[in-house]
C-alpha cells in the first residue's frame, strides 16, 4: 500500500518519519515524487492541485492535513464518491484552544487598550469586568469549537455556543440553527467564527450579524477568510459597533500589504497560524482513521459531503 503526502506548508522532514513511524507496512511518498498513480491508496494533501486527486485511479480515501476540507471541496474535479476525513488530532485541537483563549483573554483584558496607553506612556486603570461578566459566544461546535468552549468555561467565562444542530456542552448554553441565532448574537460580547466554510456559512460575519451583536463586541476570526466581508467589518469599527478584531484567516493569504488590516489599530492580524497540525499526533490520527476505514469502519472526521463538513 502507498500513501501520497502533499502540502507545500507543512514539513516534510517531520511528517515523512512520523508518517513511515505511524504506518509500518505504508510507503510514503512525497509529492511531486508520485511515481505510478495507480498504486497511491491514500493521499494526504493540503491543497493539491485541482484534478490531482481525480487522477489516482486506485485511490482509497483523501486525508486533509487541515481540520478544514475546504481546499479540497473547491476542485470541480474531486473524487466525491471516496471517503474524505478531515484531520481531527490533539495538536490541533489545543493549538486552536490556546489561541482562542489567548485572544479571549486579550481583548476581555483590554489588551489593545493598554498597549495603546503603553505608546503613549499612560499609566491608567481601566475599569475591570470579571470573567464571568464576560459573554463569550463560539460559533460552530465541532472539535475544535466544542474544545475552546470547555476551557473558556473552566476560565469562568459566561459562555455560549451556536451551531447548525443542537450541541449539549458542559457549562455553556447551547444555541442552534438560524432561528436562534439572533439570541445568541444579542449575548456575545466576544464572537468567536470557528465555523466550517459552507455556502451557508460564506460571509456569515457581515454588517447584518454585526448590528446584532452588543454594541463594542470584539470578533475573532479564527474559521476561514470567506467567512467575513471584510468591508463590513472595517465599517462597524469605524462606528465602534465593533471594538476591535482579532484576525487569523483573510480572503487573500498572504494578506496583501495594502490591506487596512495590516495598521489597523484596533485590529490584531495572524498569518494564518492559529493551529497547525503536529506531525507526530497527526500522523497517528491518520494512522487510525487508515486502520479503521480498512476495517470497514467510521473514522473521526469522516466528512458528510453532502453537509459540507
Ligand atoms: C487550517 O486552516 C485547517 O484547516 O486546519
Amino acid at each position: 500500500m502507498a500513501l501520497l503526502f502533499k502540502s507545500d506548508v507543512d514539513r516534510p522532514d517531520s511528517w515523512i518519519p512520523a508518517l513511515r513511524t505511524a504506518l509500518p507496512g505504508m510507503e510514503v511518498r512525497k509529492w511531486p515524487e508520485v511515481g505510478d498513480p495507480a498504486e497511491i491508496d491514500y493521499a494526504l494533501v493540503w491543497q493539491p492541485p485541482e484534478g490531482f486527486l481525480a487522477s489516482l485511479p486506485h485511490l482509497k480515501a483523501i486525508l486533509s492535513i487541515g481540520a478544514g476540507i475546504d481546499h479540497l471541496t473547491r476542485d470541480p474535479k474531486l473524487p466525491r464518491h471516496l471517503p474524505l476525513v478531515r484531520m481531527v488530532e490533539p495538536g490541533l485541537t489545543s493549538g486552536m484552544t490556546e489561541f482562542v483563549v489567548m485572544q479571549s483573554l486579550f481583548h476581555h483584558r483590554r489588551l489593545l487598550d493598554y498597549l495603546d496607553q503603553q505608546d503613549r506612556k499612560v499609566w491608567r486603570e481601566l475599569a475591570p469586568v470579571a470573567a464571568w461578566q464576560r459573554r463569550v459566544g463560539v460559533m460552530g461546535l465541532g472539535e475544535l469549537g466544542a474544545d475552546a468552549v470547555d476551557r473558556l468555561v473552566r476560565l469562568r467565562f459566561d459562555v455560549a455556543g451556536w451551531s447548525r444542530s443542537r450541541r449539549a456542552l458542559p457549562g455553556a448554553a447551547c444555541f442552534a440553527g438560524q432561528e436562534e441565532l439572533p439570541a445568541f448574537l444579542a449575548r456575545s460580547d466576544i464572537l468567536v467564527c470557528l465555523l466550517p466554510l459552507t455556502e451557508e456559512t460564506d460571509s456569515i460575519l457581515n454588517a447584518q450579524l454585526f448590528a446584532q451583536l452588543p454594541k463594542g463586541a470584539c470578533v475573532i476570526n479564527v474559521g476561514r477568510g470567506e467567512h467575513l466581508v471584510e468591508q463590513d467589518l472595517l465599517a462597524a469599527l469605524e462606528t465602534g459597533q465593533i471594538d476591535s478584531a482579532t484576525l487569523d484567516v483573510f480572503r487573500d493569504e498572504p494578506l496583501p500589504p495594502d490591506s487596512p488590516f495590516w495598521s489597523h489599530p484596533r485590529v490584531v492580524v495572524t498569518p494564518h497560524i492559529a493551529s497547525m497540525t503536529i506531525p507526530e499526533t497527526a500522523a497517528e490520527a491518520m494512522a487510525e482513521a487508515i486502520r479503521t476505514l480498512e476495517a470497514g469502519g467510521t473514522p473521526p472526521g469522516l466528512v458528510d459531503l453532502a453537509r459540507g463538513y
